[in-house]
């Protein structure tokens, strides 16, 4: 659960590349324990090292790096998906330091959380991702509502949870008050080339499953591997997946070398994704009706990848991000102020 968390802080102390590797694999086997691990390493443990004060990140850091703690990011509302700067959750100021009022929704982890990442509008006259700040909860100030059933992902929790007013301590911000909606677009950068590991260990463990059925089943008196509509199924699953890796790898890369990573792994996202989806469709149609049933795991590959093209961002986003920054519009946006 810290495998690049550096081993000061309770962690394994390997590169960001590494724990992608570890992403892809877990993902490989069971993209519900993939996920599990990216939201809390990626969108939990790491921007508190990011963000955080010397006395956060001795505090909260290592109860996550040992997986003591799981972490869970507080993001999503009912009225803010895509649009995550219309998020409408209070944090008001008291004597203490916060009084956080809300409901978020889509939460992953969040019944098993000890440490939450929430986001609430510190200033609400503010327009849009302006008034956002970043908060260290506990576990036991939020509120689970409902267990989300789901198309696929099932070993991983999805949670609604309210927030009714909890008090917090001034030292639970994180970064400055205002800045929190730079907190999870940096967040969500790292965190997208988490899921595009995901994406690809799903791909991956649909085209293992698929070259290894070709080579086994037999029909017209011969292996379906030697007919060559299945040769060429088989050949584009090969290149999209090493496409997408080496997508994954260089965002990865840049990541931790401290470059500019925003586009990268936007791409390397919304490839990925739906690359896995086409790909785990085609390993159905290699195994006809027997890929159709729940007596081999390739219609769960099929339904894991379809949530990947879906959060940390949409396809349509990740779309949004790589126009921006390819046209120039980010810079322009960040240059104004
Ligand atoms: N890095 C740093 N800062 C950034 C940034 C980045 N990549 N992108 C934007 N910002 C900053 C901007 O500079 C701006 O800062 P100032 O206000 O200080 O000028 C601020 O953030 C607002 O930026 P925009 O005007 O670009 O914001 P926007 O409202 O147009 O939204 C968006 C941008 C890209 C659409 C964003 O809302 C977004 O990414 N939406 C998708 C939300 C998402 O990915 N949700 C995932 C939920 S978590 C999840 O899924 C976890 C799970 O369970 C697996």
């Amino acid at each position: 659960m810290g495998v690049c968390v550096p081993e000061e802080y309770g962690g394994a102390g390997a590169d960001f590349l590494s724990y992608i590797l570890v992403l892809e694999e877990l993902s490989r086997a069971d993209a519900g324990v993939g996920v599990t691990v990216a939201v809390h390493t990626s969108a939990v443990t790491l921007p508190i090292l990011t963000f955080g004060t010397d006395e956060q990140r001795s505090r909260f850091v290592p109860p996550l790096a040992r997986g003591e703690h799981l972490g869970s990011f507080a993001l999503t509302e009912a009225e803010a998906g895509s649009d995550a700067g219309a998020l409408r959750t209070r944090a008001e100021p008291d004597s203490e330091g916060w009084r956080i009022t809300g409901a978020k929704q889509w939460i992953t982890n969040a019944r098993f959380a000890g440490t939450v990442l929430l986001f609430a509008r510190t200033d609400l006259d503010a327009p849009g991702a302006g008034g956002v700040s970043a908060f260290i909860l506990d576990g036991d100030h939020i509120r689970v509502t409902r267990d989300e059933e789901k198309l696929g992902l099932n070993s991983s929790i999805t949670n609604d949870i309210v927030v009714e007013g909890a008090t917090i301590g001034r030292d639970r911000l994180l970064h400055e008050e205002g800045k929190g909606f730079r907190v999870a677009m940096t967040t969500l950068d790292g965190g997208r080339i988490g899921i595009a590991a995901q994406a690809l260990g799903i791909a991956q463990a649909a085209y293992d499953a698929a070259r290894a059925y070709a080579l086994e089943r037999r029909q017209f008196g011969k292996r379906i591997a030697d007919f060559q509509a299945i040769q060429w199924k088989l050949a584009d699953m090969a290149t999209e997946i090493d496409a997408a890796r080496l997508l994954v790898y260089r965002a990865a890369e840049l990541k931790q070398r401290g470059e500019p990573h925003t586009e990268a792994g936007a791409k390397a996202k919304l490839f990925a994704s739906e690359m896995a989806r086409r790909q785990t469709a085609e390993a159905i149609q290699i195994f006809g009706g027997y890929g159709y049933t729940k007596e081999f795991p390739v219609e769960r590959y099929y339904r894991d990848a379809k949530i990947t093209e879906i959060y940390e961002g949409t396809s349509e986003i990740q779309r949004l991000v790589i126009a921006r920054s390819i046209l120039g519009l980010t810079e322009r946006a960040l240059a104004q102020g």
